[in-house]
């Protein structure tokens, strides 16, 4: 029966939802364990570029997996055919390589796209595709999933709201007084089951102007590219930027991390567990220790950029 009366509910206000039409569930991972199970894969190609929680479905499951090399514009160096039971999963990296997602769908139909970094990027049908919405938006958790297939298991629904409050946290105090919050909350999602989205996730993310935060992380990424074009290793084609989620400056400086962060310009490694595998590339070393993903989301304005260049310019005197 429903409640009527009573205390009142975090209120959100209802918008739209970018992906209203795809599988909710709880995490990323948990997608690709859903597609792992659904298409009963025995094994998977992957980048050695890649997040750890990626494997927790490949060890859950028992998937044999094999890595593959990606080149310095982190396009995947693979020409292997697939058998039925075998994926290749590719991310989109920083959310700037649609254009190499639309040929692989052109040449391999047991496709995975890891889209966990390009919230904006539409699923090409029949593609299974999946995103995770934490890492643009503030939200707990809560995943999407495009597929054809669905699984036959009943699934419970999550609830997020043990995990929620680095984020109550960041608005009343700071990022730092938080992140340990934020370390905690994230460790919670490690082996969870695959769970639909929570309540309280999808009436977040009910909530968000998405429209008005693409045009912010657009400016932003142009207004960095513009400064940074000469400099960036990485070739960023900015033609058909749709959204992406960090501007990411591929510069080979020692410290020049730290210094961002020491300002509170906080930039993550994409991902120190790379660092682990002794068969990745110097290449690939290079990217883990060298690519900045710089901030660049719908909370910034132009005025932030030109802190974030400002600050560049005066660690920039010490190298
Ligand atoms: C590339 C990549 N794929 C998948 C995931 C998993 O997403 P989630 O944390 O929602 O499970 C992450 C991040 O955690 C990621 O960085």
């Amino acid at each position: 029966m429903k409640e009527i009366g009573g205390f009142f509910e975090l209120e959100c206000p209802f918008r739209s939802e970018l992906h209203s039409s795809a599988i909710k569930l709880n995490t990323g991972r948990n997608c690709l364990e859903y597609i792992l199970r659904v298409n009963n894969y025995k094994k998977i190609y992957l980048p050695y570029y890649i997040c750890d929680v990626v494997f927790e479905p490949i060890r859950n499951l028992c998937i044999q997996h094999e890595f593959y090399h990606v080149d310095e514009s982190l396009d995947p160096i693979f020409n292997k055919k697939l058998s039925g039971d075998e994926a290749l999963l590719y991310v989109d990296y920083f959310g700037v390589k649609r254009k190499v997602i639309e040929l692989l769908s052109e040449r391999y139909d047991n496709l995975i796209i890891d889209n966990t970094q390009a919230f904006y990027s539409n699923p090409i049908q029949n593609v299974d595709t999946f995103y995770s919405a934490r890492k643009f938006f503030g939200v707990p958790d809560g995943a999407y999933l495009y597929s054809n297939k669905v699984l036959d298991d009943p699934i419970s629904q999550d609830c997020s709201y043990e995990r929620f409050d680095h984020l109550t946290k960041r608005l009343d105090c700071s990022a730092k007084d938080a992140y340990s919050l934020f370390r905690k909350n994230s460790s919670l999602l490690k082996n969870q089951p695959i769970r639909r989205m929570s309540n309280l996730t999808e009436k977040l993310l009910q909530s968000i102007d998405y429209a008005s935060a693409k045009l912010d992380r657009e400016r932003n990424f142009l207004y960095l590219h513009d400064f940074f074009k000469t400099e960036n290793k990485l070739d960023v084609d900015c033609a058909n930027i749709n959204a992406p989620m960090v501007y990411p400056l591929f510069i080979k400086k020692d410290g020049l991390r730290q210094d961002f962060i020491n300002h509170k310009i906080f930039v993550a490694t994409y991902w120190p567990n790379v660092l682990d595998n002794t068969n990745i590339s110097s290449l690939e070393k290079d990217i883990v220790s060298c690519v900045l993903p710089i901030p660049i989301d719908q909370r910034y304005c132009t005025e932030d950029m030109n802190f974030i260049i400002k600050s560049y310019k005066e660690f920039s005197c010490g190298y």
